[in-house]
């Protein structure tokens, strides 16, 4: 396999969301990154088809970022954030605001996506209570919905492998809506596909069920990632807000993936025009080079909070590395390359070719369907009778060996690379899975 030379002892270290044993035995090592590449630990140019995980959007090892960090360390390591406060959280507060929809200009520092998630969740269930209709517990998720790992996540979230271990201890007032993912309808969209809107009508079922004086918020990702790219259908996402609004009910959008470019636009707010109660971001925040979160929040649903009847401490919630001084100099950073390099219209540029270049896969071996939006986009693959996901995982396997890494989720490809990829990549990219498709049985 690829395995260094000398590997260090493989035991003690217990990996997140990883085959373990798997994995020790074929260890896939990565040892540096520049730009588009990482370099393995044997060595080996690996372009980066993911951005990391979904968070590397400005490129790997930007020299900007290193010394705003670097910088940072020798002036202050650490700074307490509860009663105290350093410049630097203000300020990367309000540059964080500058990239959101007008009104969502509060924002909440995390060190992480489930954090941010059960920090707008906790927000919502907050804001309710403050004005006085404290018996609004309730959150709406939605099937196949990611949104990190904490209790709150899990609860709301729709992926039943990291539900089921935990099903006796998840948040007792939760509905799902049904997920939006249907081939027979939707099969090879480009974009957004046309069938599904009436999906989000689902809602005002679960609202009679329960009555909207006892729901609280409802969280979606705009569009989903992790669970295997799942695209909004047109219209889907305005009903959702119009019947949220129409009901009091705050609604969430989980903008870990998308917030920061990913679309071609500063969020999914601003891409598919509906703004929402909150925001939750990570990962590309900070180009994720220290672990950083946010949680945008409209002005008055803070004010409710901080301006409401509480004395004292007005929220009790928060983070010992809540706004770390690192983390607070590398969004400041990144963000400013953003401004600067004009990111997010590069990747809205470069949108069209990389959707030419993914649907230059159907047909392939195995591919029962290509969807695609912004600089994202999802290869499902027909499974494999009785091994649902062994198939994608070896094409995972050899995209790695052959220098491409790309994720899986079950059998579906997804492909999201950092937003200064050029065009000659983006056709590598898919050159390779499609090389690869032909390989595996
Ligand atoms: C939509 C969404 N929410 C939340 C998370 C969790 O983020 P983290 O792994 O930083 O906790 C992720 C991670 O991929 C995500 O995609």
């Amino acid at each position: 396999m690829n395995a260094p030379a000398e590997l260090p002892d493989l035991s003690h270290l217990w990996m997140p969301f990883t085959a373990n044993k798997q994995f020790k035995a074929h260890p896939r090592m990565l040892a540096a990154a520049k730009g588009m590449y990482y370099t393995s630990a044997d060595g080996r140019q690996v372009l980066d088809g993911t951005a990391g995980l979904w968070c590397v959007n400005a490129g790997h090892g930007r020299q900007e970022i290193v010394e705003a960090i670097s910088r940072q360390a020798g002036i202050m390591d650490y700074a307490p954030g509860f009663q105290l406060g350093h410049p630097l959280a203000f300020e990367a507060a309000t540059a964080v605001a500058s990239f959101m929809p007008q009104g969502l200009d509060r924002v909440f520092f995390t060190n992480s996506g489930s954090e941010s998630v059960d920090t707008a969740l906790k927000i919502a269930l907050a804001y309710h209570r403050a004005r006085g209709e404290g018996q609004r517990t309730r959150l709406i998720g939605r099937e196949r919905g990611y949104h990190g790992v904490g209790f709150g996540g899990i609860s709301v979230g729709g992926i039943s492998p990291n539900r089921k271990t935990f099903s006796g201890a998840l948040l007792p007032a939760v509905d799902h809506l049904p997920h939006t993912h249907n081939l027979e309808q939707n099969a090879y969209s480009k974009g957004q596909p046309a069938w599904g809107a009436h999906l989000a009508e689902d809602l005002e079922r679960i609202i009679a069920l329960h009555d909207a004086s006892t729901i609280a918020a409802v969280i979606v990702e705009p569009m989903a990632g992790s669970t295997g790219v799942l695209i909004p259908p047109k219209g889907y996402l305005e009903k959702l807000r119009e019947i949220t609004s129409k009901h009091g009910i705050l609604l969430i959008f989980d903008e870990v993936i998308t917030a920061y470019g990913r679309l071609g636009a500063a969020t999914a707010s601003e891409f598919f025009g509906v703004t929402p109660d909150l925001i939750a971001m990570a990962k590309g925040v900070s180009n994720a080079a220290v672990p950083a979160g946010a949680v945008a929040v409209r002005r008055e649903v803070h004010d409710a909070i901080v301006n409401g009847p509480a004395g004292g401490i007005e929220f009790f919630h928060g983070y010992t590395y809540s706004a770390h001084p690192l983390a607070a100099a590398a969004i400041l950073a990144t963000l400013d390359i953003y401004r600067r390099e004009d990111l997010f219209a590069r990747a809205r540029k470069l949108s069209g070719a990389f959707e030419q270049a993914a649907h230059s896969l159907k047909g392939a071996p195995h591919v029962i369907d290509v969807r695609n939006l912004g600089l994202v986009a999802g290869v499902e693959l027909a499974p494999r009778a009785g091994a649902p996901g062994a198939r994608a995982a070896e094409v995972f396997q050899k995209c790695f060996d052959s220098g491409l890494m790309v994720r899986y989720t079950g059998d579906i490809i997804a492909v999201s690379p950092p937003l200064i990829i050029d065009e000659a990549q983006i056709g590598q990219i898919f050159e390779q899975i499609g090389k690869v498709l032909k390989e595996v049985a």
